[in-house]
């Protein structure tokens, strides 16, 4: 029999969904995002006091990817809110952008409703639902995005309206060419990695073989790679449905690091993956080695993953693509389909109800 991750008729069995396929199509959906963002119907703005990204997991992911591009590149804070309720700060001068992928999550819903109620301005971003509705009713500007996707799969329809609105509103500097630069980077690596490369040759299939029986533990060398290391955690979760953890440098070596000195046991249960940029500054990168040799001696393995591309857009997104896909390969692994998230569906359920 041949192995499960290069036997094409086994991957489709177990991937009815299709999500490797949509994970391919990562470029494609950046690219569609970002023209319905440059394209909406947004009220022009000066530079805002604050600028609030409004979601829940998967459509949440794309505010800390903003975040963190963001980061020393805007003269206002950018926060991220996954929650029912707003800081006490919000006010009129602020940006909202909602963004639920259903448009049906009551945590962004009760959220959007306390931007409005605090004057803030509104973009809602969403396939439908009853945000597209409240927003229409609120006058409020909507950009609707394609529906039909698991809400973590549409990450590029998601990140990039708000990249599009951004570029419109003239507040960042060099985004079309960070965009158009992740498109083509994310194209040729889903090429180099997607599921028709064989395992040999492809190092995502590489390295969910290594993480079959482990708990990963995803690791940021610096701030710029955090949100791609919970976007690791969270598709390792619900692709895989393993348990799994995150972490950042240089916070974990002042608490996460002691952890390790009983982290062996039972051996073999913990698998470290670091994820490295090219502008990790070197004391984080010597972080990363010092921690190794005194603190990870009781981890299965420990490796690491190397973003690619010049520009950051492309450097984090690589990251995303290559954990996306480990999540999606470990699935096959797991032999479970990586699409269904029946807990959060229970769970909605029952609140809903
Ligand atoms: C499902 C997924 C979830 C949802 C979350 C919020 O694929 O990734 O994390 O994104 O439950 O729902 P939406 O995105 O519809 O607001």
């Amino acid at each position: 029999m041949t192995y499960v991750l290069d036997d094409p008729g086994r991957r489709a069995s177990l991937d009815p969904g299709g999500m490797a396929e949509l994970v391919v199509r990562t470029a494609d959906f950046l690219r569609e995002g970002w023209e319905l963002g440059v394209r909406a119907a947004l009220p022009e703005g000066s530079s805002p006091s604050h600028l609030l990204v409004l979601g829940m997991g998967g459509s949440g992911i794309g505010g800390d990817l903003l975040r963190s591009l963001l980061y020393d590149r805007v003269r206002f804070p950018v926060t991220v809110v996954k929650d029912y309720t707003l800081p006490g700060w919000v006010g009129p001068e602020a940006v909202v952008f909602a963004c639920s992928y259903s448009g049906d999550t009551e945590e962004t819903l009760a959220a959007y409703g306390a931007a409005r109620a605090a004057g803030a301005a509104c973009v809602a971003v969403t396939s439908g639902g009853r945000l597209a509705q409240r927003a229409q009713e609120d006058g409020v500007p909507l950009v609707r995005i394609p529906s039909g996707l698991p809400p973590r799969a549409a990450l590029g329809y998601l990140l990039g309206p708000m990249l599009g609105a951004l570029q419109r509103w003239g507040w960042v500097e060099g985004l079309e060419e960070e965009v158009t630069e992740a498109e083509a980077l994310l194209r040729s690596l889903a090429a180099e990695w997607g599921p028709e490369v064989p395992t040999a040759h492809n190092p995502t299939k590489q390295l969910a073989r290594s993480l079959v029986g482990r708990v990963p533990v995803v690791y940021a060398a610096s701030r710029l790679s955090e949100p791609a290391a919970l976007r690791w955690k969270t598709q390792l979760n619900e692709n895989s449905k393993v348990y799994a953890t995150w972490n950042v440098f240089p916070e974990l070596n002042h608490n996460e690091t002691v952890g390790w000195a009983l982290a062996g046991q039972p051996e073999g249960l913990l698998e470290v993956v670091v994820l490295r940029d090219p502008e990790d500054a070197p004391r984080l990168v010597r972080r990363v080695e010092i921690t190794r040799e005194v603190a990870l001696g009781g981890a299965a393995g420990v490796h690491q993953v190397h973003a690619r591309g010049t520009r950051r857009l492309s450097r984090l997104l690589s990251l995303v693509l290559f954990g996306d896909l480990v999540s999606v390969y470990l699935a096959y692994l797991n032999e479970v389909d990586p699409t269904p998230v029946a807990v959060i569906d229970e769970l909605k359920r029952r609140l809903g109800s």
